[in-house]
């Protein structure tokens, strides 16, 4: 059973922790306070489904010891099905998988439930959204890739926005609480564009990390464009 009760209608923050200082994890996670997080979100990459390695298990365990905020694991690897089992002990509360890694993902998804974590699907920019279409029910969480995976502190790309808007219209006509996630480039000039297409969980590194008054500022400034307030929608990010 997936731990968390799904909040429909919320907006939530997820930050990324690729945009924090590796070297000072516990005092990046200390920092978030006040900033409205709820979770975190982690972004494991192998160096073979993107180009770029980050955390692992022992991280994960380490983070666990310093915070009570769920964790949310976005696998970036292939073959996750060999793992899952491993981060589910490691801590983690939520694993989401990629779509273009797993032929089965049904039954990776079902995995992911039995191991009492909620299941996350993440699709790539050049996925379609629709291939989401028939396993959504298996998904607490979807996951659209707003950039190419691998690195923090891109752009951006406006047209997965109509992904997002797709999947909503599926979760809604399937009557489903499925939450819709968005990941990379998202910051206070697009988060109300992300909400309006359908997001309701927020996930930010650069926009929270780099903040130029801290995180907890960061994460205020996103959360507060994504509920409609601050800066709000500008047309030009959904172009
Ligand atoms: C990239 C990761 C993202 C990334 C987002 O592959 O999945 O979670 O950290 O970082 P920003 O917000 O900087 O684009
Ligand atoms: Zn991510």
């Amino acid at each position: 059973m997936p731990r968390w009760t799904p909040c429909k209608d919320a907006i939530h923050l997820a930050p990324s922790l690729l945009a924090s200082d590796f070297g000072r994890l516990a005092d990046s996670v200390r920092s978030l306070e006040g900033s409205g997080t709820e979770r975190l979100h982690v972004d494991v990459m192998d160096g073979v489904f993107v180009p770029n390695f980050t955390f692992g298990t022992d991280t994960v365990r380490a983070l666990k010891r310093i915070t009570t905020l769920p964790l949310e694991l976005h696998l970036m690897i292939v073959e996750p099905d060999r793992h899952l089992e491993t981060f589910a002990n490691a801590g983690a509360d939520a694993i989401t998988v990629h779509y273009e890694v797993c032929p089965h993902l049904h039954r990776t998804l079902s995995a992911i439930r039995a191991l009492d974590c909620r299941s996350g699907a993440a699709i790539n920019p050049s996925t379609p959204a629709s291939n989401l279409d028939d396993i959504l029910e298996m998904c607490d969480l979807a996951l659209v890739m707003t950039i190419n995976p691998g690195y923090g502190g891109q752009k951006l790309i406006p047209r997965t926005l109509l992904k997002v808007a797709h999947v909503r219209a599926e979760i809604d006509r399937q009557g489903l609480d499925t939450e819709i996630e968005v990941d990379g480039g998202v910051d206070a000039s697009n988060a109300r564009a992300c909400v309006e297409a359908g997001a309701n969980v927020l996930v930010a590194g650069t926009a929270v990390f780099g903040h130029p008054d801290g995180p907890a500022a960061g994460g205020q400034a996103v959360l507060a464009a994504g509920r409609g307030a601050g800066a709000g929608v500008t047309d030009a990010a959904v172009r």
